[in-house]
């Protein structure tokens, strides 16, 4: 797979990519991922790339010149199934959006800065929109690596233990149950004895339960 993203501050990308699970994703060629510094498609020798809005508000625009060339030199290049924009005033991202960008061959992340990006580039070039939650960060680029982050773990191969993406909370519409490691006891606080029993059907069952009840109480909005 591989993930273009456009940003006006690129260098804010490096860190989430150099480490872990993504690293070992590119390491082992399983993605691709391009930074792309919005800036060298200023549209003057200044690195002019925003504006202020038409209608006289406060804050900046992202233009559309600067982001159509960005793009269309990369579309020249290669077909895209996704070309994507980080907003906080989009659908909120989820397992399920994540499992599905995760099958995709290429995609376009594009993060927006200041006020955002002219509406004209929203209307003729994204192809979906995604807000990682229901607050306002400075820019998009902390968004586009958490949604990066979430597609790469799932690609076959880049995690060890095939299963353990397929176990995480959200996979089937509940959280994860709560984990344990050795001492089986400490200062007094024991482990549930059922983990220990080595008895698996058992194991799997009270899982299964903790899943449930954590679930329940602290996120019913996601059972079906
Ligand atoms: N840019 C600024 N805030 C954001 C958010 N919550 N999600 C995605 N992109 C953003």
């Amino acid at each position: 797979m591989r993930i273009d993203i456009i940003s006006v501050i690129p260098e804010l990308l490096e860190s989430p990519f150099a480490h872990s699970i993504v690293k070992r994703g590119i390491n082992k060629g399983l993605v691709d991922i391009h930074l792309h510094n919005l800036r060298d498609y200023a549209i003057n020798n200044y690195g002019k790339i925003d504006d202020a809005p038409f209608g006289g508000s406060a804050g900046m625009v992202l233009m559309i010149e600067p982001i159509d060339k960005c793009i269309s030199k990369l579309k020249a290049e290669r077909n895209y199934d996704e070309i994507i924009y980080m907003t906080p005033d989009a659908p909120v991202l989820n397992q399920k959006t994540a499992n599905s960008l995760s099958l995709k061959e290429n995609i376009i992340i594009l993060t927006g800065h200041y006020k955002g990006v002219d509406q004209r580039v929203r209307d003729l070039y994204i192809t979906k929109e995604i807000s990682i939650g229901d607050y306002v960060l400075s820019g998009g680029e902390l968004a586009a690596a958490v949604l990066t982050d979430a597609i790469v773990r799932l690609l076959p191969g880049v995690i060890g233990d095939e299963m353990s993406a397929l176990t995480d909370s959200f996979q089937d519409n509940l959280l994860a149950p709560e984990v344990y490691t050795r001492p089986a006891e400490y200062k007094g606080v024991k482990v549930p004895e059922v983990l220990t029993s080595g008895n698996f059907k058992k194991i799997d069952l009270w899982l299964e339960q903790n899943a449930l009840e954590r679930t329940k109480k602290i996120r019913p909005d996601i059972l079906p």
